[in-house]
């Protein structure tokens, strides 16, 4: 690792399973963010929730680590810490609020999706995302069953290659597959900072 912590910088370091936060605190991390299946983006190839893994990284780690996947309201962050985090990370509750720089029909996406809405596509390649289903995502799901092992980045480069400018800027919601997690489900309203 580069002299970053000569230069005062902190590194904390996104892991998807126990074994990766481990390797982290051994490098000299000195955090991790703990993603669970059920956070938007790529969840790794492991599958285990955080009602597992964030008591799993607890038995585990000695350096702090931040609840990531699926945190929405302060249930959760209490949930969190009482399952040994030291704080969370949150990435899909933060869209749908009035500050986020993106488009509103994101955010409206984001109200009137479910908890049932996501997919996970890319699992073939070992690149799993868990995104907002839509006509693009449904595309590629159909081609990882046609193509099974076959499949190759390129045959679905159309639909996740470029594609956040048009989502998050331009608000065309079916340009392609981006990345949202389950907390969708949570997600009623588009929040103010401060409001609550
Ligand atoms: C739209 C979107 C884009 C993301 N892009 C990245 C990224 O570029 N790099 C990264 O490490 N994580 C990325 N993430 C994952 C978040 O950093 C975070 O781990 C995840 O959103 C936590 O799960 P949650 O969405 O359930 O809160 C992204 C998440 C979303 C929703």
């Amino acid at each position: 690792m580069p002299d970053l912590k000569g230069a005062g910088i902190k590194v904390i370091h996104k892991c998807t399973s126990v074994r990766h936060s481990l390797k982290a605190e051994k490098i000299g991390c000195d955090a991790v963010s703990v993603d669970g299946f059920e956070c938007g983006g790529h969840p790794g190839e492991d599958d285990i929730p955080n009602m597992i893994l964030l008591p799993r990284a607890a038995e585990e780690l000695s350096i702090p680590f931040v609840a990531s996947g699926g945190m929405g309201n302060g249930q959760q962050l209490a949930a969190a810490l009482s399952m040994g985090a030291d704080g969370i990370n949150m990435g899909t509750r933060f869209i749908a609020t009035k500050e986020a720089p993106v488009h509103q029909n994101v955010k409206e996406a984001l109200v009137a999706a479910s908890e049932l809405d996501t997919e996970l596509i890319m699992r073939p390649l070992r690149n799993t995302e868990r995104v907002l289903a839509n006509g693009a995502v449904q595309k590629i799901l159909e081609k990882e069953k046609a193509l099974g092992d076959e499949i190759q980045i390129t045959d679905i480069m159309d639909e996740v290659a470029g594609v956040y400018p048009k989502i998050m800027q331009e608000g065309t919601m079916d340009a392609g597959a981006w990345s949202c997690g389950m907390v969708a489900g949570l997600i009623h309203d588009i929040l103010l900072e401060g409001a609550r």
